[in-house]
């Protein structure tokens, strides 16, 4: 599920501390994230520029139906923006602005959130401008985000939580080889409703297998 904070959560304090991956690597990281580039699009750390194209991308029904409430102001995306880079310094969390070729704005995110203290194990979320959907964009970004996650980050195992009636979200999930574990019964609100999701995983091992070139980049 991706979860974009809401104003009051933001800057919250972080509990989390050491990590396994090595020093030098763990400090880049979350001192600065390299740029990831894929075909036909890049990922890159957010900047608060990404604001505006952020907003008009990820508050229109289609892509915000299923995903937590995002901020509904430009400003509320400069926040959360500016809190991805604290999560970042925290060693907890990254976020990835997805840019397409030909553009300097990330008009998608994809995030990925420690769920343990030492990031081996990780939750993702992803929203994609609709104009961009079934171009390939995402699974390119995907796929480096989850090389990223696995290479760079100690993260083993990752997963992704996603409503039932979301059959793109779940197609997407399907091509990148995740496997849906689990049905969490109403464990998501849209309004006044409770929802069910599917719980979907990637395993580093399963990704390295299916993934060889990446073998020996491992941590
Ligand atoms: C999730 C998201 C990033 C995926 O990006 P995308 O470009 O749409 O995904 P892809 O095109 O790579 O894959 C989607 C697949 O689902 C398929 N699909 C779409 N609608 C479908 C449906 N109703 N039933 C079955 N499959 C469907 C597509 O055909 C495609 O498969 P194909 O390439 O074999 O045809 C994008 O749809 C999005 O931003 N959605 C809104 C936010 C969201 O739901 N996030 C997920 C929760 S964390």
């Amino acid at each position: 599920m991706l979860n974009l904070p809401s104003t009051h959560t933001i800057g919250m304090p972080v509990a989390f501390a050491g990590f396994a991956v090595r020093d030098d690597v763990q400090s880049d990281w979350r001192t600065a994230l390299p740029a990831l580039a894929a075909e036909g699009v890049t990922l890159r750390a957010l900047r608060a520029s990404d604001a505006p194209t952020l907003h008009a991308m990820l508050t229109t029904e289609e892509v915000a139906r299923f995903i937590s409430p995002p901020p509904s102001t430009v400003e509320g995306f400069e926040k959360f923006i500016a809190w991805t880079r604290r999560q970042q310094a925290e060693g907890r969390y990254v976020c990835f602005g997805i840019v397409p070729a030909g553009r300097s704005d990330a008009v998608g995110i994809i995030q990925l959130r420690a769920l343990d203290s030492a990031f081996e194990l990780a939750e993702w979320g992803f929203a994609l401008g609709s104009a961009f959907w079934g171009t390939g964009m995402f699974q390119a970004a995907a796929r480096a985000a989850l090389e990223f996650a696995f290479t760079v980050l100690p993260v083993r195992r990752i997963e992704a939580r996603v409503v039932t009636e979301n059959h793109r979200g779940r197609g997407a999930l399907t091509k990148l080889g995740a496997v849906c574990e689990a049905v969490m019964r109403q464990s998501f609100r849209r309004g006044a409703l409770w929802t069910d999701q599917m719980l979907w995983s990637v395993t580093r091992e399963s990704w390295m297998f299916t993934n060889a070139t990446w073998a020996g980049r491992v941590h």
